[in-house]
């Protein structure tokens, strides 16, 4: 079995610089999900690109065949671009980049009834309003396909719709591409018109509208990604986790969430994201590509690209940004920044702090308001901090620097110098005490 999608059309409808099929649904290019539902139900898959082809290609993985089609004159057309694609001795499945939604449970009943025999099977649905769609004519056991632009006035009731989804057999297909015109309303190259030709055709039926749905504006593509939304959070209730407001929360669809956990109002889960059990997040909370463990809490936070271990807090108002590894039980609190940095077990910086670039070993205090100057002006310096030490409140540790295991640094020091274990280290002026000196002021005045 092989899949060919259809993706050169521009998306004019769009109103968009981006090629339509690289605009996300949950998260993903459109085309994403139609490659990876392709590559479970055939071994080779092929893409006809047009449209900002290269831009296309860049997003769709190695394996995939690429074929460009110039000009687009037709579905057709489109498949003609990519004969060489096509094996006498094989099925071909047409799938679309801009209906992303299109099950590997449908496609798998295609190709069932395709090895039944024939020379083309369609996937068809029933719609209440048919209206721009091809509609499918039964004549005894043979089937046309007319579009809506080319429809009769008698024909305009049938709500039969063609789908637009078929499994051609190789040899029938390059045998009837030759012979489709382009002789009519639009005067484009139909591939409606192959299966017009075939002498044994099956049909395969749908009901479930959202596979069936190709994406032509953005009102559309909003509407999938709320029902995508809504499955989700279906998903997830049944599953075991409490999602306490689901008008505010916003799970993609690829997020794993384990049992137990809890999700506060107005989250957002996004991306690659993975959340273990027993957790509470939110509300307020944006978490994007993070690999969280059990028992953590996260309240009103961003975290992007992190690595959260078990029994972690994170927030209120905390931000962790890409390559921050929070090892287990360590606490960040409120208006506390991390960047590329880990932070070792049972570690607290739980007050206005930035940390970046900085290996934190175990058990470390970083007070209040401690920054690492991790920026020179022109390069990006670690800090390192070994376990046990103990960072006073509003220090600077200016990078490169080592803070030694143990190691003390007094409150409001201003660190240049590696400080060894066990000692101690300041790096700010002595306090002078003038007894006296107000009083002694007042009379001179
Ligand atoms: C097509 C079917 C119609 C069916 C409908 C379902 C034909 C002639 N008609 O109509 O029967 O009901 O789908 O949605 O096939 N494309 C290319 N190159 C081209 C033309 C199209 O790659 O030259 C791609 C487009 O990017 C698009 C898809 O093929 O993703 C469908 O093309 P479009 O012209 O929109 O066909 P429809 O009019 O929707
Ligand atoms: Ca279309």
């Amino acid at each position: 079995m092989r899949a060919l999608v259809l993706a050169a059309g521009k998306g004019t409808r769009m109103k968009s610089k981006i090629p339509k099929v690289l605009h996300p649904l949950s998260g993903r290019p459109m085309i994403e999900w139609v490659i990876e539902t392709a590559g479970k139900v055939a071994q080779k898959v092929g893409v006809v690109l047009g449209f900002e082809a290269e831009l296309v290609r860049k997003a769709l993985p190695e394996w995939v065949d690429v074929f460009v089609q110039g000009e687009q004159l037709g579905t057709a057309h489109a498949v003609m671009c990519a004969k060489d694609f096509i094996e006498p001795g094989d099925d071909v499945l047409i799938l679309y980049g801009d209906v992303p939604l299109i099950s590997e449970n449908t496609l798998k009943r295609m190709i069932e009834e395709h090895r039944k025999g024939a020379d083309v099977t369609i996937l068809v649905a029933d719609l209440e309003d048919p209206s721009g769609y091809g509609r499918v004519i039964q004549d005894g056991d043979k089937y046309r396909i007319i579009e809506d632009t080319d429809l009769p006035e008698e024909l305009k009731s049938v709500t039969t719709i063609n789908t637009g989804f078929y499994v051609f057999s190789g040899d029938f297909l390059l045998r009837a591409l030759p012979e489709i015109k382009n002789e009519n309303a639009k005067g484009e190259y139909y591939l409606t018109d192959a299966v017009n030709f075939a002498e044994k055709v099956r049909v395969v039926r749908t009901d479930d509208l959202l596979e069936i749905t190709g994406v032509n504006t953005r009102k559309t593509l909003v509407w999938l990604e709320e029902q995508l939304r809504m499955r989700k959070i279906e998903e997830l209730l049944e599953n075991g986790v409490t999602i306490l407001d689901p008008a505010t929360t916003y799970i993609h669809y690829s997020v794993e969430i384990g049992m137990d956990t809890v999700i506060y109002p107005m989250t957002f889960i996004e991306g690659k994201s993975r959340v273990g059990e027993n957790c509470e997040i939110g509300p307020m909370t944006r978490i994007v590509d993070c690999e969280i463990g059990n028992n953590v809490k996260i309240t009103r936070s961003e975290c992007f690209k992190s690595v959260i271990e078990d029994d972690v807090s994170v927030g209120p108002f905390a931000r962790l940004r890409e390559g921050t590894i929070l090892k287990k039980s360590s606490k960040i609190g409120n208006f506390v920044e991390i960047k590329k940095s880990t932070i070792g077990e049972g570690t607290k910086a739980q007050h206005l702090s930035y940390i970046g670039d900085a290996f934190v070993g175990k058990n470390v205090n970083v007070g209040a308001g401690t920054i690492t100057c991790n920026y020179d002006g022109k390069k990006k310096n670690p800090t390192f901090i070994e376990d046990g030490a103990f960072i006073g409140s509003n220090s600077s540790l200016v990078a490169p620097v080592r803070i030694g295991k143990g190691a003390l640094i007094g409150a409001g020091s201003v660190i240049t110098e590696d400080v060894p274990p066990y000692s101690l280290g300041l790096g700010r002026a002595r306090q002078v005490v003038k007894e006296g000196w107000v009083l002694k002021k007042r009379k001179e005045e």
